[in-house]
């Protein structure tokens, strides 16, 4: 079958989630919790937030259930995030019983790796694939001071546990800020293609909950790859397709007779992820639901579709599929962070799902 007749067939069959602007919605973001084991500077205040309650939390079940339907509208990888998921208890046995879902999706986790260490094995074992660990600082002082929390080490054993349990390519998320880590980041990249992590920095994004982000403030895309290319040498790699990284191939750079003989992929790598400066709206792939049984289609937008209350008000799979669908046909063409009369959405980061 062509690949045009293919798509017509799912379409007619239902087998596909298109927006108005004919991108097809195929990655799915689970929250498992708002909370979070380190408070980073960037996302919440020293105390914490207000938590969801325990009953607005989706149960396993109902997890299970709404991933069923979504994989049966065409999405492929689903992606569990927070908060720090790791803090849910039983994440192994939920990895399981997604894993047993057909068609199976691919599986992965987002976590700031403090218990990793401990669970990576498992989760592998239950059917997770990969994992990509936040991680900002190499510094453990900076380290504390950033994420409040003195816990580098826990962090870096969860790593080498992640990927000795072949949760890989493992990857490796940083935010940088200009007072802060920024002038670590050759650093951060040499470390990274020595011990075999693809690296990608991310555009400080305005989801803090304190609202401090300024456009002005933030490092952008051009002026990483502007200071990264002052010791390495970088080639773009080509189209990056639905990933939000656009990915550049390491081909020199400081150390190189350590990090050479580490392939992973058979590549070095180092991605940027530009929400703000160079938008990746036109090809976003991406829904989101978040701990309390909301569904997102973007990460900055206004808009939430309430799948908890279908759910628990006895809808059945046709209904979730079509409350799912018309969400989908509603996604915005694009977040306008750029544009005036930008709005930061009324969640932070750690209550929609990175
Ligand atoms: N901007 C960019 N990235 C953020 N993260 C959390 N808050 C922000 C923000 N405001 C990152 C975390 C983690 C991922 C889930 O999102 O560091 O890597
Ligand atoms: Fe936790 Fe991630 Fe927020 Fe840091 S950025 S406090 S690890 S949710």
């Amino acid at each position: 079958m062509s690949p045009a007749t293919e798509s017509a067939t799912e379409f007619a069959s239902g087998a596909v989630l298109l927006d108005a602007f004919g991108r097809r919605a195929e990655d799915l973001r689970i929250s498992l919790t708002d909370k979070c084991s380190l408070r980073c500077t960037y996302c919440m205040p020293a105390e914490g937030l207000a938590w969801l309650p325990a009953r607005a939390v989706l149960s396993d079940d109902e997890i299970v259930r709404l991933a069923s339907v979504f994989l049966g509208l065409g999405v492929r990888t689903i992606r569990l995030t927070g908060g720090e998921p790791l803090v849910r208890a039983g994440v192994a046995g939920l990895v399981g019983r997604l894993a047993g879902l057909q068609p199976r999706p691919e599986l992965s986790l987002t976590t700031n790796a403090l218990a990793l260490a401990d669970r990576a094995e498992e989760l592998a074992r239950s059917g997770l694939d990969r994992v990509n660990v936040s991680l900002d600082t190499l510094d453990r002082e900076r380290f504390h001071t950033l994420t409040r929390r003195d816990r580098l080490a826990d962090v870096l054993a969860g790593l080498a546990a992640a990927q000795a349990a072949g949760l890989t390519p493992v990857k490796v998320n940083a935010v940088l800020m200009r007072d802060e880590n920024l002038a670590e980041a050759p650093e951060l990249l040499a470390w990274a293609l020595r011990a075999g992590y693809q690296l990608r920095f991310i555009e400080h994004m305005p989801l803090d909950a304190d609202h401090r982000w300024t456009l002005a403030d933030m490092v952008t895309a051009d002026e990483v790859l502007e200071l990264l290319g002052r010791s390495f040498r970088l080639r773009p790699v080509g189209h990056r397709g639905h990933a939000p990284a656009e990915e550049f191939e390491v081909l020199d750079g400081p150390g190189r007779a350590d990090w050479a003989p580490v392939l992973d992929g058979g590549h070095h790598r180092v991605g940027i992820i530009a929400s703000v400066t160079r938008p990746f709206c036109r090809d976003c792939d991406r829904l989101r639901l978040t701990a309390d049984g909301q569904l997102r289609t973007c990460l900055f937008g206004h808009q939430e579709t309430d799948l908890r209350g279908a759910l628990r008000g006895g809808a059945d799979d046709a209904e979730l599929a079509e409350l799912i669908r018309q969400a989908v046909r509603a996604k915005p063409a694009g977040h306008g962070i750029n544009a005036p009369g930008f709005r930061q959405p009324e969640r932070p980061m750690s209550a929609i799902g990175g």
